[in-house]
């Protein structure tokens, strides 16, 4: 993999450091983006577009929702209608339209921490009635996993308060693919108790150590009735910036309504960059993304090894089953270095003293602390001076 030194770019993750950490001179290690060139063909369609010399409005090339239904079909197994999908400009903003369409100011919204920030932020920032129901964390030798809980879901259910559930499927952070009898449960309660699904997927091509996606939506009727479902190619393709995403409603009675609130209000209307590029990256970019899968689960590797071999095992990664995102249970290093699970300290250990940049794991709801969050997309080397700076840290504390 090319990786490609992108300081002087406006990247958050590289020019952004003295912003959110308060100091430059830190390695990065924390915005989902890959330190990886974007795949050739990617660059191609767009420096073909570019050379064009005129930028002026466009529509949708017909190509563009048959590719995605052939890349779902094939990398998913998962069977769309063309007429099911529609674009959105990013992710994040389309959970913020499905949030402003579907439900009201004071309305319960269900996430389940420890999760991506936004779907904390973005229901609050909306006034709607955050409710919580954490995962329940699943411990072994291996670093463990997460599992649902479905009890304090039903009582959530009961109290009618909800109307909506944002998934992240797989779950970032901890990478977690969500099995099937995890999906169809969750759609099962969630029918119940007329509570709509927002299911996010933006992770979901980047499956690790043989793990299989399953979108939220093909496991069940209900599921499929019930759910709105959001996919892109720009964590996968890390062609981020873009700004390129898709939205898949097989439900009629959902879609229609919703689809014609983002269409009235242009909220669906791409730039000729966001669609050529998708389709560069899903007919020409598998290649390039089965060696960044490979080489992904190596710095994974690495990681676990290191943490073993070297931190005598005070931090545990939880390993992803998707995407390059390690979710790192540093309770025992904080009882062992502070006494007792300090997060404070934990980030000033990280930052200050090994300086690195992380994502704070308090930043992820409860269920958190403890933890931080580490982005291995980038260059083995960048990722072994990394944890060697960090033993260093911690020797010397
Ligand atoms: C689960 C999840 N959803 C959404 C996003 C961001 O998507 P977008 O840039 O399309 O809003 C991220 C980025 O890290 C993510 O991890």
């Amino acid at each position: 993999m090319k990786h490609v030194n992108r300081k002087g770019t406006y990247s958050v993750k590289t020019d952004a450091l003295k912003k959110y950490f308060g100091k430059d001179n830190l390695i990065p290690l924390w915005v989902a983006d890959m330190d990886f060139e974007t795949p050739q063909c990617v660059r191609e369609a767009l420096e073909e577009a570019l050379k064009g010399g005129v930028y002026g409005y466009n529509f949708i090339p017909d190509n563009y929702f048959p590719t995605i239904v052939q890349w779902l079909k094939e990398k998913q197994k998962w069977e769309v209608e063309q007429q099911w999908l529609t674009f959105i400009p990013g992710i994040v903003k389309g959970i913020g339209y499905a949030i402003n369409f579907f439900t009201e100011e004071g309305d319960g919204i269900i996430v389940q921490p420890p999760v991506y920030p936004p779907f904390i932020n973005v229901p609050k920032g909306n006034d709607r009635k955050l409710v919580f129901n954490p995962l329940i964390r699943v411990e072994d030798e291996n670093g463990g996993t997460y599992r649902m809980d479905f009890d304090n879901l039903r009582k959530i259910g009961e109290s009618g308060e909800c109307s909506m559930l944002i998934l992240s499927n797989p779950h970032n952070p901890g990478g977690i693919a969500w099995d099937y009898d995890t999906l169809k449960e969750l759609a099962e309660i969630c029918h119940k108790y007329e509570i709509l699904v927002v299911s996010d997927e933006i992770h979901a091509d980047m499956p690790l150590f043989g793990t299989e996606h399953i979108p939220f939506a093909s496991v069940s009727k209900e599921a499929a009735r019930n759910s709105i479902t959001f996919g892109a190619p720009s964590k996968t393709f890390n062609m981020a910036g873009i700004v390129s995403s898709f939205a898949v409603v097989p439900n009629e009675e959902l879609r229609e309504p919703f689809y014609r609130w983002m269409r009235v209000n242009e909220l669906s209307s791409p730039t000729i960059f966001a669609t050529l590029g998708a389709i560069a990256a899903y007919t020409k970019g598998d290649g390039w993304r089965m060696k960044m899968l490979d080489y992904i689960e190596g710095n994974v590797v690495y990681v676990e090894n290191f943490c073993k071999d070297s931190l005598q095992g005070l931090i545990k990664p939880v390993r992803p089953m998707s995407s390059f995102l390690i979710w790192l249970d540093c309770r025992e290093l904080c009882k062992k270095m502070f006494g007792c699970v300090d997060q404070q300290q934990l980030v000033e250990l990280f930052i200050n003293r090994a300086g690195l940049a992380l994502n704070d794991g308090a930043a992820f709801g409860q269920g958190g602390e403890g933890y931080m969050r580490l982005n291995v997309g980038c260059g083995l080397e960048v990722l072994e001076e990394a944890m060697n700076n960090l033993k260093t840290a911690i020797d010397e504390y």
